[in-house]
């Protein structure tokens, strides 16, 4: 997985957005703002997505599958809609098995997006409250696995006023010592 700094220039949201000459982001950030991730290979992942699992206690998970060529029409608008930056109040963790795309991330208290190009084998666990958003890239297809503790709520909260005071923004912010 590589992390670098949204150039925040207008256009297609599939485009890499990277500055020029990049802006790398660090562990460190990454880090700070709770986002936590992993590589383990493709090849022969099972085990160690089953220890990672009960370790962190995600009981289940689902595949899924995004591409330009299986959805059709719909997938532009489609696209348009994970974009959208939201939050919620449950970890997102992802572990991708094919494909690639992008995890755009909050950096606080900056405000700044970071990008997290995601490809096989990276598994990300966003923390809940954090403010986010996802596309695919050029190539318009990823799968992934989707874990989750016991009922998932992936409900999307978009970004606003009411979203803003949520309990588990709230919190999110105080555990990485931001505001409050
Ligand atoms: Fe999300």
């Amino acid at each position: 997985m590589r992390a670098y700094y949204y150039d925040n220039i207008p256009g297609d949201q599939r485009l890499p957005h990277d500055y020029i000459p990049s802006r790398p982001v660090s562990d460190e950030t990454l880090s700070s703002i709770n986002v936590k991730y992993w590589h383990i290979p493709v090849d022969g992942y099972e085990a160690k997505i089953d220890a990672i699992a009960k370790e962190r206690g995600y009981k289940n998970r689902d595949t899924i599958n995004v591409s330009k060529e299986g959805m059709g029409d719909i997938y532009e608008e489609k696209i348009k809609t994970f974009f959208e930056e939201h939050m919620h109040e449950d970890e997102e963790i992802r572990y991708v098995l094919s494909g690639s795309g992008f995890f755009d991330v909050r950096e606080m208290p900056t405000d700044a997006w970071i990008r997290l190009a995601v490809e096989p084998g990276d598994l990300i666990v966003l923390p809940a409250g954090i403010y986010h958003r996802f596309t695919l890239d050029e190539k318009n297809a990823i799968q992934a696995m989707r874990l989750f503790q016991d009922e998932p709520k992936w409900i999307p909260h978009n970004r606003g006023d009411v979203t803003d005071v949520n309990p588990h923004r709230v919190e999110y912010l105080k555990t990485i010592g931001v505001g409050a």
